[in-house]
């Protein structure tokens, strides 16, 4: 549904917004509730009323650095205290101490080769619902379990996990999860560690609460160093959401993680401390000596794919969130295993709705929000070169314009601020740049609206990151195409 009138559309947001939160708080009550009598444990309890502080997310000057930690922030379960993250470095010290937190159940947050997590104890529920709780997440949508290894992951899954002895001794059954076992290990052993997160049926030992109940577990094995050696200082599976605030746009630097959770007992690990200190850092350039810390090259989230067979044993792979790995990739990956036969490869269409309980992977359409009304210009109005009204020049210095291969040049002296992904029209750049711009156009001084152009993509092009961009855009704007600055 493309709503034009700015002023239905920001209507629609507010009032969407009010449902998010009154729909938010409900859920977490009542999740609350269920937990003063499960629990049996009177520290637990006591945190589990720890409700977030604000929604109002700034950066506190009184934020600290901690370059070692040395003991836990963990507070008192029984005084609601002021929470304030932490920014702690990449060396070894830092992330055993890191890997150590994580293992007494409290957040901390780490780059990946995607964007920043934030990371908990995935098998500890009430770590989980720290996450939950931090983030402002609707407990309808699931985590990401991240592994080091496929073993690991191969466990938490159904059809491979190796407590085989609950499973049903049906024949038909039984050679469903042998191919579902089968695939798992295809796509494990080609696409890991990397942007690929893999979605089957749980085994016994995952916590519902991961999975928001659907009995289907999400997992990845991030490929980025700091990542990989916080999982195995944890020695635990890490379940981790992107580091943002639900529906605001994905963090991809330490500092976008402060402006959202400054305000949560959180550590975050950012790597631009290290020239503080002399440990061994873990980052991309141990092997070079480059000062430049990378970290979220990638710039976007990981494909999301989902492997289930039906009762008439077709097996299906469907993307849910298009990322660096491709639909291709995947068919050309079964294709070499022959798994083909079992196995269709398809794309999950983007919802349209704003239902936070629709349970799939950033389907909400709204979602990777900046803070600032966004909307997408219909490449008709972009390609006519129509000339501009005096109301739409005057919106246009008020707008900041998101611009991708040039397309939309000739607003640039027009409006108040312009960027491009990339000029050159180079997905991979525009992928690695996408949320810091749209992060970068919520601090533009008096800007009341953001522009992106419409991307027209082929369907069965076989370029991920464009598609990806594409999408994280669309959702930016809450699927909004206008033909008219007005
Ligand atoms: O690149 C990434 O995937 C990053 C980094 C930190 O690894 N993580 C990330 O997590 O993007 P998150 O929670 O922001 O997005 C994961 C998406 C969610 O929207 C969720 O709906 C989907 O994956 N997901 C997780 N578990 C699922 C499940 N069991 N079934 C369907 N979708 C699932
Ligand atoms: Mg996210």
């Amino acid at each position: 549904m493309y709503i034009t009138s700015n002023h239905q559309h920001k209507r629609a947001r507010r009032q969407k917004k009010f449902l998010h939160s009154i729909f938010y708080y409900i859920q977490h009550y009542m999740l609350l509730f269920s937990t003063f009598h499960n629990l049996t444990s009177k520290s637990s309890l006591c945190r589990a009323f720890t409700l977030p502080n604000t929604k109002s997310q700034f950066r506190k000057s009184a934020i600290m650095t901690l370059s070692q930690p040395s003991s836990s922030t963990s507070s008192s379960p029984h005084i609601a205290t002021q929470k304030v993250a932490k920014l702690i470095s990449s060396c070894t010290p830092s992330l055993q101490s890191a890997g150590e937190r994580i293992r007494q159940g409290l957040l901390v947050s780490f780059p990946t080769e995607t964007v920043y997590g934030l990371g908990c104890h995935a098998l500890d529920a009430n770590a989980v619902q720290k996450v939950f709780l931090a983030k402002e997440r609707p407990l309808t949508d699931p985590l990401i379990v991240h592994v080091n290894h496929a073993s690991s992951a191969l466990d938490l899954w159904y059809a491979s996990s190796s407590s085989s002895s609950s499973k049903i001794t049906d024949a038909d059954a039984d050679a469903n999860d042998n191919a579902e076992h089968k695939v798992l290990q295809s796509l494990t052993a080609t696409f890991w560690p990397g942007p690929l997160t893999i979605v089957a049926k749980a085994s016994s030992k995952v916590p519902s609460i991961i999975m928001a109940n659907t009995g289907f577990v999400a997992c990845r094995s991030p490929s980025h160093p700091i990542a990989r050696k916080l999982i195995e200082c944890s020695s635990v599976p890490i379940a981790a959401p992107s580091a943002n605030k639900f529906g605001h746009v994905s963090p991809t630097k330490a500092m976008h993680v402060l402006d959202d959770l400054g305000m949560e007992d959180v550590w975050i690990v950012d790597p631009d401390l290290n020239q503080n200190d002399h440990h061994e850092h873990y980052n991309n350039n141990n092997n070079n000596n480059n000062k430049n810390n990378v970290v979220c090259d990638v710039g976007v989230e990981s494909t999301v794919a989902k492997v289930e067979i039906n009762q008439e044993g077709i097996g299906f792979i469907t993307i849910l969130r298009h990322g660096a790995v491709s639909q291709q990739d995947i068919l050309k990956c079964i294709q070499k295993d022959g798994l083909d036969t079992v196995f269709q490869v398809q794309s999950k269409q983007q919802s349209t709705g704003d239902d936070v309980n629709n349970v799939a992977p950033g389907q909400t359409i709204k979602h990777y929000s900046p803070n600032v009304t966004s909307f997408i210009v219909s490449h008709e109005r972009y390609e006519n070169g129509e000339v501009m009204s005096e109301e739409e020049r005057y919106n246009l210095a008020n707008s900041v314009i998101i611009d991708f291969g040039g397309r939309l040049e000739s607003l640039k002296e027009i409006a108040l601020a312009y960027r491009d992904l990339s000029a050159e029209g180079d997905s991979s750049k525009a992928a690695a740049n996408v949320f810091d711009t749209l992060r970068w156009s919520e601090t533009v001084e008096s800007a009341n609206r953001v522009y992106f152009p419409e991307l027209v993509v082929e369907d069965d092009i076989d370029d991920a990151l464009i598609l990806a961009v594409k999408d994280r855009l669309t959702r930016a704007a809450s699927g909004v195409v206008v033909k008219k600055f007005t």
